[in-house]
């Protein structure tokens, strides 16, 4: 994406790459950690910048904190659904055509008015079923089967051996399956994002018969959880609808929540005064959340909002059709709402008011298990590894090379060797778990659709873990 100032030439002469458009990676700035390159784009453009993809497509990127709030709290101007975008309609992009994070699909997610209400009350609703007591135990459960496989070691990639498998585990057993098929759904989701786009094409077409093939088995053996719970929702979806919700729920919690708790576990290996807070107590797990989903937010844009009319926004003369990039972390450096860093502690602000679970009728239905799967995740780790220190000097770390997610590909660690809790936590967990998510014990061998997707993933020798 290069920015373009309003009379059409670059901005400082020098085009800014932030991102292209079909996810590609961005060189510079935003694509990383350039706290200085948002501050600066505030001050030379105002709260709202215009931007230019790279096939000539244009967009709005929001800067200002009052102004994403405005966007996101206001369907009656601005849609979410993307076929509404005058480059859809006026044919210059093809919604269909790869481009994962600016797609169109039937979930929650893209749906406006009375049809959003439809296809979210299953979700919401579903989810205030869980119980989530069991639930901390079940994410707990996980938590420490993941240590168990590294602990011995004393070394570790906390980033692909513990935050990036956990949600997909998590919510594949409140989904009311056993872990085999987690590890599938999230070796077919890592796939996705990989670097190859043939295998990604037909991951993408795996992961479909994952989500109907569960559904297919939910309606014939409901049980306590997710997907039954929205299969005999009062709001009536098919099984085709449901099956797209449950997809929705999987790809909206696995890399956010993965790089919660990534950029959570960084700020505790690399700032040694919010790390002794934190040790001492005097800041929560939740205050540390809330300190990183201000100043590093786990994912840095949203695409996109969509306008119903012209309008002045900001700075800015938005037309009918124009696309508003919500810039999360942007927003959060705005001086209007940013007043920096406590003394005492070291964390952010003492606030919740940050914008990282949305605002308005497509707000996160899943807050409050999104925050406790985080902050779970983060002290079995505190727990279970003593002498946790980062393997690599900060400047080491690499960015994750996306636009949109803001975290680390990789979190090497080192920490005195300890031992597996394995057999206990796992005869803790079956009980609770029951109550909402699978016991764990339910028949893999059924020759259904997902049985059948199991024994496939096994004999293409990728069910290695
Ligand atoms: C740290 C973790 C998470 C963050 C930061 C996060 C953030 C968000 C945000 C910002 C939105 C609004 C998107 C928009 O306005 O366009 C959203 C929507 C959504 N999230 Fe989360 N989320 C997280 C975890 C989860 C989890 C764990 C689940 C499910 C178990 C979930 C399910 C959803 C769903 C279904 C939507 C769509 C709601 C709608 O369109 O009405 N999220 N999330």
């Amino acid at each position: 994406m290069t920015l373009h100032s309003p009379d059409g030439s670059a901005v400082g002469g020098c085009p800014v790459e932030v991102f292209r458009l079909g996810g590609g990676p961005g060189e510079t700035g935003g694509s990383g950690d350039h706290d200085d390159w948002w501050d600066r784009l505030r001050e030379q453009h105002g709260p709202v910048v215009p931007v230019a993809l790279e096939s000539g497509v244009t967009a709005w990127l929001l800067l200002g904190y009052h102004e994403n709030l405005t966007v996101l709290q206001s369907p009656h101007l601005f849609s979410r659904d993307t076929r509404r975008w005058r480059e859809v309609t006026e044919g210059r992009v093809d919604l269909s055509a790869g481009r994962p994070a600016l797609s169109w699909r039937p979930n929650a997610l893209y749906a406006d008015g009375s049809e959003h209400a439809r296809l979210r009350a299953p979700i919401a609703d579903s989810i205030a079923r869980l119980d989530m007591g069991a639930t901390s135990q079940l994410v707990r459960q996980i938590a420490d089967d993941l240590v168990d496989a590294f602990v011995a070691r004393g070394s570790a990639d906390l980033i692909a051996e513990y935050a990036d498998p956990l949600p997909v585990l998590v919510i594949n057993r409140l989904c009311g399956l056993p872990d085999s098929y987690g590890r599938m759904l999230g070796d077919l989701t890592s796939i996705i994002f990989g670097e190859d786009p043939r295998e990604a094409e037909d991951a993408v077409i795996r992961l479909q018969q994952y989500f109907a093939g569960l559904v297919v088995r939910k309606r014939k053996r409901p049980g306590a959880d997710l997907v039954s719970w929205m299969l005999e929702h009062p709001a009536g979806l098919t099984e085709h609808e449901v099956a797209h919700q449950a997809a929705l729920i999987n790809n909206s919690s696995h890399q956010t929540t993965t790089h919660l708790i990534g950029n959570t576990m960084r700020t505790l290996l690399t700032d040694t005064r919010i790390r002794s807070a934190y040790a001492d107590a005097r800041i929560s797990a939740q205050d540390l959340l809330d300190h990183v989903m201000w100043t590093d937010t786990p994912f840095q844009i949203l695409p996109a909002r969509f306008a119903l009319q012209n309008m002045l926004l900001g700075n800015a003369r938005v037309r009918a059709g124009d696309a508003l990039l919500i810039g999360f972390h942007a927003a959060h450096r705005d001086p209007a709402v940013y007043k920096g860093r406590r003394e005492e502690t070291g964390v952010a602000g003492g606030s919740r008011a940050h914008l990282m679970f949305g605002a308005g009728p497509h707000a996160c239905p899943a807050r409050d298990l999104a925050r406790m799967i985080a902050a779970t995740a983060v002290e079995v780790l505190n727990e279970r590894l003593s002498g946790l220190r980062s393997a690599v000097a900060p400047e080491e770390l690499r960015s994750v090379r996306s636009p949109f997610v803001r975290g680390v590909e990789a979190l090497p660690v080192l920490f005195r060797p300890g031992n597996a809790v394995g057999e206990k936590a796992k005869g803790e967990g079956t009980g609770t778990a029951g109550r909402n998510g699978t016991s764990g014990h339910e028949k893999e061998s059924e020759d259904d659709i997902l049985g059948r997707l199991l024994r496939w993933w096994r004999g293409s020798g990728r069910g290695r873990r």
